[in-house]
């Protein structure tokens, strides 16, 4: 039953890239004893399996948040599907599927895995890469982003005010540059109250710090400038458009 519960859940990820409630507690659990290896018929023949470098433990801050919190943050961390595509995906073997790895939790994209290998056909949306952490776009390579509280590379020097503004505003760690890129769904994500982005931002810093730098997203300014233009107007904000914008450069 564990395992036709697994391969939904992999299937309604996959296939429809949407969060499904009660599918990260199946990938944690240990299989039972004998039970039968998942044919992986509908994965295609990989000839050289992923190697990820080892996990690196990193440096976290004193976390200061109550212990209620952090459960309600992890509760919504959860159901939010934050795992998907902040924590690397690998052939997971009890399983005998692909799955996020949780030794990894929401440690983003890691450092030296591939981005997708193909290229776009036309109309295509998107290519996800092995790990489901990177994704070519028609405009350029976007990497999901180190939530773990490592001071470096994570989210450890972040403070409530910027976590929460990256959801006011759709900006890159709530400043006034580039935008959040696709496919980020930090509008879906801040439709939720104050006191539950602060629960995610409080179990954030609950988890294990690992080590792990992301690389940069590979946008051009353009694309970026349209994006910050369309999110305004999204939120109902008054600003320059970009074409405005551009000609003052
Ligand atoms: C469909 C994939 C996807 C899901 C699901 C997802 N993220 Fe992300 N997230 C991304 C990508 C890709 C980026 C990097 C975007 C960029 O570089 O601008 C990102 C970036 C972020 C950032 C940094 C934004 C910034 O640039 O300042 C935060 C914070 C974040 N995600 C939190 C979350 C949380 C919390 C959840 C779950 C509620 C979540 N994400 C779910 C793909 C995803």
């Amino acid at each position: 039953m564990k395992h036709v519960r697994a391969i939904a859940c992999a299937v309604a990820l996959v296939g429809l890239g949407v969060a499904v409630a009660g599918c990260q507690p199946a990938v944690r659990e240990e299989p039972a004893a004998g039970a039968p290896q998942v044919a992986l018929a509908f994965l295609p023949a990989d000839p050289e399996p992923l190697r990820l470098e080892p996990i690196e433990i990193g440096t976290a801050p004193p976390n200061p948040y109550s212990a209620q919190q952090i459960e309600r943050g992890r509760y919504l961390v959860e159901f939010g599907a934050c795992n998907d595509c902040h924590t690397p995906w690998t052939l997971n073997p009890d399983l005998g599927m692909p799955a996020p790895d949780m030794s990894r939790e929401l440690s983003g994209h890691p450092k030296g895995a591939p981005a997708a290998a193909g290229t776009l056909g036309p109309g295509d949306s998107a290519l996800i890469g092995p790990t489901f952490t990177s994704f070519v776009l028609p405009f350029g390579t976007v990497y999901t982003m180190n939530l773990t509280p490592d001071i470096d590379t994570g989210t450890g020097s972040w403070t409530e005010e910027m976590f929460l503004d990256i959801f006011r505003t759709g900006r890159h760690l709530g400043g006034a540059g580039r935008p959040v890129l696709p496919p980020m769904p930090w509008p879906n994500v801040a439709s939720l109250s104050e006191q539950d982005l602060v629960a995610i931002f409080a179990y954030l810093r609950s988890i294990r710090p690992i080590r792990n730098l992301v690389p940069s997203p590979d946008v051009p300014e353009e694309v970026m400038w349209a994006m910050r233009d369309s999110y305004d107007k999204l939120l109902g904000l008054d600003s320059p458009n970009v074409e405005a914008v551009l000609a003052d450069d």
